[in-house]
């Protein structure tokens, strides 16, 4: 599974867009960058000019790290090369604030996608475009980022193909299935540089990136003494045990390819194993539960890749139906093709009950075909942001993070949301 490239605008560009709660966009906030190098040598970054969005903004792209002593460790990509991160320092009152966010990608669910995972740049760091552009919750612009723009801020790359989770290796084919080692030996370097001294801090990623922060989750805070504040942002993770449109459970078959390759399931939390099948207790619908640390969920209830990759997959569709530019453009699905996607978000509002009654738990499920929202500026803090009850997604993660307020959002279904950036893909690679 690879993420696509989008472009992306609004379904309903000519509909009124209600006032954000609290604006920082416009506002004249100055940012005094003072970046302290810290322990970290390697780590330097360099700003550019990028036309990203249509916006001509100053771009904050961070270079790559490799992870010091990982080769001892056995902590090496799916080729065996060597892991690494994008590291960008923290400053002013950020300077003892770490927000760690695991890259995604998809995953390889047998020895075909694997072997061809490889040889691309999710599965070895030869391939791997180094650097790394820094934005939404990401990046370093108060007026971008409000709630975390001056944090410590690291993305340990993806190249294991097993949600930073597998440990084995297919010796004869020269797979590495060493995502947990990764996964470990970036916290022991980024302990070692500073974040040991964290007071507060983040595990975030996107898609299969949050499934990997679901799984950590409570492994991360454990690294940190009690009064440090620790939490985990999943955004784009709530993959479903869906039926597909042939009846079957083809997302269930992935996921099951995934943990028994990869040997995923020492890593998933025993209370759930000792009474569930693996592929069960991988499910971060079921997973969710689990957890113990606070956790927020972020998720468009019409999420495309699910759609593409879960619903309704060329192999599950066999008479062609969902090729007519549903999977691509929310716009173009017929209305017996959105009465199934209405059930999709249905049974994940109700799979999300349970986790939303905790009271740590953050929930933002909004009516949009999207996937990721809190790495993209213009789903994560812009002028006209995607909204539920006037909360935009930057300000709901903050509001959870610092416990101002209780977050639990869940839209009202498709098409009621007028502020969505539902997303156009060119195909769908399932
Ligand atoms: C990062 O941004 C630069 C422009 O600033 C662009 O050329 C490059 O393709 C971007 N890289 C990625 C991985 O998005
Ligand atoms: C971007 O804007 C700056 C001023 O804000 C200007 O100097 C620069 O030429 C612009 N770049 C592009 C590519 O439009
Ligand atoms: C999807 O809808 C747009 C108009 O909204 C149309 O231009 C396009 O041809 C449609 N795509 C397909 C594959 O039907
Ligand atoms: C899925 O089927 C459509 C229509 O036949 C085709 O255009 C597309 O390339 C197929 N996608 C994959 C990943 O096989």
């Amino acid at each position: 599974m690879v993420m696509q490239e989008m472009e992306h605008q609004n379904v309903l560009p000519s509909s009124p867009q209600p006032p954000q709660q609290r604006t920082y966009l416009g506002s004249s906030a100055v940012v005094f960058i003072t970046s302290f190098a810290l322990l970290v040598p390697a780590a330097s970054t360099h700003t550019t000019l990028s036309a990203r969005g249509g916006n001509n903004q100053s771009q904050l792209v961070v270079e790559f790290t490799y992870i010091q002593g990982a080769a001892a460790k056995g902590a090496v990509c799916l080729d065996g090369t060597l892991p690494g991160y994008n590291f960008h320092p923290g400053f002013g009152t950020g300077a003892n604030s770490w927000l760690v966010y695991l890259e995604g990608g998809g995953w390889c669910n047998d020895i075909k996608s694997c072997l061809e995972r490889k040889g691309g740049p999710l599965g070895s760091s030869i391939h791997m475009e180094k650097p790394y552009n820094f934005t939404g919750i990401l990046t370093n612009k108060a007026q971008e980022n409000p709630d975390f723009f001056n944090w410590n801020k690291v993305v340990v790359r993806y190249c294991d193909g097993a949600c930073f989770a597998g440990e084995g290796e297919h010796e004869k084919l020269g797979l590495q299935f060493r995502g947990q080692r990764i996964y470990t030996a970036a916290m022991e370097d980024l302990m070692s540089k500073g974040m040991r001294h964290a007071d507060q801090a983040l595990l975030s990623g996107c898609s299969a990136g949050s499934v990997a922060v679901i799984l950590h989750c409570d492994a991360f805070n454990s690294l940190f003494p009690r009064p440090t504040r620790v939490k985990c942002l999943s955004d784009g993770g709530l993959f479903m045990d869906t039926v597909d449109v042939s009846g079957g459970h083809h997302m269930r078959s992935l996921v099951h390819g995934v943990v028994s390759l990869q040997g995923v399931q020492r890593i998933l939390p025993r209370s759930c194993t000792s009474r569930h099948d693996p592929v069960f207790c991988f499910f971060p619908q079921n997973l969710i539960n689990y957890v113990r640390t606070p956790l927020f969920v972020l998720n468009a209830a019409y999420d495309y890749i699910q759609i593409q990759a879960g619903i309704a997959p060329n192999i599950s569709d066999t008479n062609g139906k969902w090729n007519n530019g549903c999977k691509l453009n929310i716009a173009n699905c017929s209305a017996s093709q959105i009465k199934i996607l209405q059930k999709f978000r249905n049974r994940m509002v109700k799979a999300v009950q349970g986790f939303s009654a905790k009271t740590q738990s953050g929930l933002f499920i909004n009516s949009c075909f999207a996937h990721c929202q809190a790495d993209s500026q213009d789903t994560w803090l812009s002028e006209k942001p995607p909204l539920i009850d006037n909360l935009g997604i930057s300000l709901a993660v903050g509001d959870w993070y610092f416990d101002r307020s209780r977050v639990k959002k869940i839209d009202c279904p498709y098409p009621c949301d007028r502020t969505c950036h539902n997303r156009i893909s060119k195909t769908s690679p399932y």
